[in-house]
């Protein structure tokens, strides 16, 4: 019997104890520390991001993004159904009423068209989330916000190192978060970022950071007394899991290129077979892909729950992905009682296939679908 292969299995370059061991012996193990401050110099550098705050999810840095922009009691937020449960609960902890919009037809992501009819005079922003680290339709999405003056907020967790007609993703909105989760493809076990592409937001982001307190000024020599100014929280990681995250940023393109290697494979091998009872993934011609997810795509939720079965059988273990937030347990009654069809559909017929760095039977999973359907 072949040995099992996982969906995921996280990758580790062999420097992440030696950085480690290294903040341990500096004796600084608390957060904002040298190795927070050559990650968040990297992102800066690397992309041109006005400002990033680690933090230690990508759940945190949208709680922060959703402070950031003062959501009300009521205020209305637009985002996709079709997403994790984070992208939404950030905004609904500080009273707001999440409007969900449908995806594209044929991509998980936001379409741009299903969002302009939804906007009221409660709205205050659209949070967009890049699906697989494909981008959304910015351009549209900036000039909806623009024209009705609402906030963007990129919902970027899976997205690192991934573009829009040549941008950085997380740098177009007024904000964005990144997940740094141990199944994503740049990792520090539980790890996030918030970028800060507004200048209105770059002061106040630190105080939230900080508990609420003028904290990261005062360290700066700025201020000479710190103390409580405004509502926060402790959003800040350790330096541990900043060192653990500065090892995968040095290897960053080259875990990049292995991941799109794998991708590039299962995608060549799956368009020259016979098999016509799936479609695979769709990159629009404005997105880049970054190798985030391999999935495929049923029409009905029987195939791709037999496929799901069949694979396991085989020993390979892939799965299915959201469930749509507008018939969650949770927000089914708060939810205005829309269809969302296309979201319904990625729900039931997504399927998506191992993927990670020391990925080395990618033939053996794609002779295993070319069986079972
Ligand atoms: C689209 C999206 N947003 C947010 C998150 C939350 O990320 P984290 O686990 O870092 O909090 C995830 C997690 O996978 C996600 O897929």
């Amino acid at each position: 019997m072949r040995k099992h292969i996982g969906f995921n299995k996280p990758y580790l370059t062999g420097k992440e104890t030696h950085y480690i061991y290294n903040a341990v012996s500096t004796g600084k193990l608390s957060g904002n520390g040298q190795y927070t401050k050559k990650c968040q110099n990297f992102f800066q550098d690397r992309y041109n991001f006005k400002k990033c705050l680690l933090t230690t999810s990508c759940t945190d840095a949208l709680e922060m993004a959703s402070i950031l922009i003062d959501v009300q009691k009521g205020d209305e937020i637009i985002m996709p159904s079709y997403t994790f449960v984070s992208t939404a609960n950030a905004f609904v902890l500080r009273g707001a009423k999440i409007v969900f919009a449908d995806s594209y037809i044929d991509h998980p992501n936001i379409d741009p068209l299903a969002i302009e009819k939804l906007i009221t005079e409660r709205t205050k922003a659209i949070v967009v989330v890049h699906y697989a680290g494909v981008a959304c339709d910015m351009d549209l999405i900036m000039e909806i916000a623009e024209r009705h003056n609402l906030f963007v907020i990129e919902d970027a967790a899976q997205a690192i190192e991934s573009f829009y007609k040549g941008r950085p993703l997380g740098g177009i909105g007024h904000l964005a978060a990144f997940s740094f989760h141990e199944t994503k493809n740049i990792i520090s076990g539980e790890g996030g970022m918030l970028v800060i592409n507004d200048d209105r937001f770059v002061e106040r982001s630190e105080i939230i950071w900080e508990k609420g307190t003028n904290r990261s000024a005062f360290f700066r020599g700025e201020i000479d007394k710190y103390g409580w100014v405004d509502i926060g929280s402790s959003f800040l990681p350790s330096e541990l899991i900043a060192a653990f995250l500065w090892a995968q940023l040095e290897n960053l393109d080259d875990i990049q290129s292995k991941r799109k290697n794998i991708w590039d494979k299962y995608y060549e091998q799956l368009s020259n077979s016979s098999i016509s009872s799936f479609d695979l993934p769709f990159i629009p011609e404005y997105a880049t892909n970054n190798a985030h997810m391999f999935y495929l795509l049923f029409s009905n939720i029987g195939n791709r729950n037999d496929t799901i079965k069949s694979l396991n059988q085989s020993n390979i273990n892939a799965v299915f992905h959201y469930l749509s937030l507008h018939k969650s347990k949770f927000y089914e009654a708060k939810h205005d009682g829309r269809e969302l069809p296309n979201c319904d559909f990625f729900a039931s017929g997504l399927l998506r296939l191992p993927l990670y760095y020391e990925l080395e039977e990618v033939s053996y999973i794609t002779e295993s679908i070319a069986k079972s359907v």
